[in-house]
């Protein structure tokens, strides 16, 4: 798949077939973020990859995350949920060392996420970025270091869904259909390009 269409077909996926992700395929992932654009080159995040059995479940408890089919009790289904993840971290130590201000870390990790997700695609594999997580709860259940900080998490996994691209109409929130589909409203492409003098 060419890049333009891998970045076009890319949607977020919630709810994932019981299939493992190979940690070779998890290894390339995070070489296209090492090699992802950052400011000054300085290069102060790091990347823990999740992938064993016991410990997914203790992440999937501290982010949120609906799974598209939920269990009676609204809790997802154990076997929907993410296969893996790629937690983003950021070594607080190195980044105290630069001049640079925090905003220049969330551009990196927004940066090394889209090569990240753009790469699991094109081997078949979905992602979902999440900001809601427990940053104490998993530090603690991770191991992680006090001197490193939770960026953001990515679920990873083969999709078991396939969300519907919609034109935006009066609302950006993506819902979900009878079929259980979910649809992602975007904005058309005049509405937001503009060229040259903006009026
Ligand atoms: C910075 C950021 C934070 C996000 N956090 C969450 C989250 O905590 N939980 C979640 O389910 N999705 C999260 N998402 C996924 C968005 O909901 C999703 O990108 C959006 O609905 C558009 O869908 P698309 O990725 O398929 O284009 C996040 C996305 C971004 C860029």
């Amino acid at each position: 798949m060419d890049v333009f269409k891998v970045a076009i077909k890319r949607r977020s996926i919630r709810c994932f077939k019981d299939v493992p992700v190979p940690y070779e395929v998890l290894k390339g992932c995070v070489e296209a973020a090492r090699l992802a654009p950052s400011g000054g080159n300085w290069q102060v995040l790091e990347y823990l990859v999740v992938d064993d059995e016991q410990l997914l479940p203790l992440v999937f408890n501290n982010i949120r995350f609906g799974t598209r089919r939920q269990a009676a009790e609204g809790e997802a289904l154990p076997s929907d949920q993410p296969k893996a993840y790629i937690i983003t971290l950021v070594n607080t130590t190195l980044e105290a060392k630069t001049s640079r201000s925090k905003n220049v870390t969330f551009y990196d990790i927004g940066l090394a996420n889209e090569n990240i997700m753009l790469v699991a695609w094109e081997r078949g594999v979905g992602s979902c970025p999440i900001l809601w997580f427990d940053q104490e709860a998993l530090k603690l259940v991770l191991v992680i270091p006090d001197n490193y900080e939770i960026g953001l998490v990515l679920a990873l996994g083969y999709p078991d869904e396939n969300p519907v691209l919609d034109v935006f109409c009066d609302s950006t929130s993506p819902w979900v259909d009878e079929k259980g589909e979910r649809h992602v409203p975007k904005r058309e492409l005049r509405d937001i390009m503009h060229r040259n003098r903006f009026t």
